[in-house]
């Protein structure tokens, strides 16, 4: 039976670290704020938004939240960006994704400062990523090698295929095991023999976005598996896009679903966001 990283408990650690953080700049006279965004109702988009918003009360970040309906232009939302830009109070600044289809998602992540960008999606920061400058990294990716490291797996030399290649997850996922020094590949829907690359996996990280997609026979015996799925099952059970019954019993670490990579996403917005405050007052020291 493979060890179960236990992503709820080290998210746990990193918020706890987090609030001690908070609390130090704090006594500085540093206090740190996001500001989170939601343009509609999506009902999953709340429950997000929602769990952030809890987050940033537990670790005592300051929270603004804003609220646009559907119907709203995007110069009204890029109109608040500009606005939050210009605070020096906001440190952070999130956009809930996806936003309604009359909007263009880039040009909205464009229009947030890259220094306030604390989910890492700007084409600014993901460039440093690319090229090992500083900057911030999507809180996903963040999350996995956090969860890998704090659970003793060892990174660097290690064969790693990355299953899904999103600009929130796979790409990023991907530059982030690069630069832990491992061999990478990304696979994707369009992948010859799937089942062959991800055999070769010492750390198999999955993201395709299909509910218990891989079974024991994309695994090879040891591998550790990180499940980046929230999917639902034929009986609208909450599910990964890891079979983990049958893999658990072949993997040497796996992630459950939930309990795994989604709690970190989360833990590791709120380390964005002290990096953003502490980055901000550096900035303001050397004008
Ligand atoms: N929608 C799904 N995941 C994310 C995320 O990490 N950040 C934002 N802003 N929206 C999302």
């Amino acid at each position: 039976m493979a060890q179960i990283i236990d992503g709820k408990a080290i998210s746990q650690t990193i918020k706890d670290e987090v609030k001690k953080e908070v609390q130090e700049l704090s006594e500085k006279g540093i206090p740190v704020t996001l500001a989170v965004i939601q343009v509609g109702e999506d009902p999953a988009s709340t429950v997000y938004v929602n769990n952030k918003k809890r987050a940033c009360a537990y670790t005592g970040i300051r929270s603004l939240s804003y609220n646009l309906p559907e119907s709203a232009a995007q110069e009204e939302l890029l109109s608040l960006i500009g606005q939050l830009n210009e605070r020096e109070d906001v440190n952070g600044i999130l956009v809930q994704l996806p936003l309604p289809g009359h909007m263009d998602e880039d040009a909205v992540i464009e229009a947030i400062c890259p220094r306030k960008d604390v989910d890492g999606f700007h084409p600014q920061n993901v460039g440093a990523l690319c090229i090992g400058k500083p900057g911030f990294v999507p809180c996903t990716p963040a999350g996995i090698i956090e969860l890998l490291k704090r659970s003793g797996i060892e990174i660097a030399g290690k064969e790693c295929v990355m299953i899904g290649r999103s600009n929130i997850v796979g790409k990023p996922m991907a530059l982030l095991l690069l630069r832990e020094n491992a061999t990478v590949t990304v696979a994707h829907s369009r992948t010859a023999d799937l089942k062959e690359v991800s055999g070769r996996a010492d750390i198999l990280v999955v993201a395709t976005g299909r509910a218990r997609m891989i079974t024991a026979e994309y695994v090879k015996p040891g591998a550790a598996v990180i499940d980046v799925g929230m999917d639902r099952d034929e009986n609208n059970k909450l599910c990964g896009d890891v079979d983990f019954e049958a893999v658990s019993g072949i993997a040497g670490a796996i992630t459950p679903v939930p309990g795994g990579v989604g709690p970190m996403t989360i833990a590791m917005l709120m380390k964005n966001c002290v990096q953003a405050a502490r980055m901000q007052e550096s900035g303001k020291k050397n004008s």
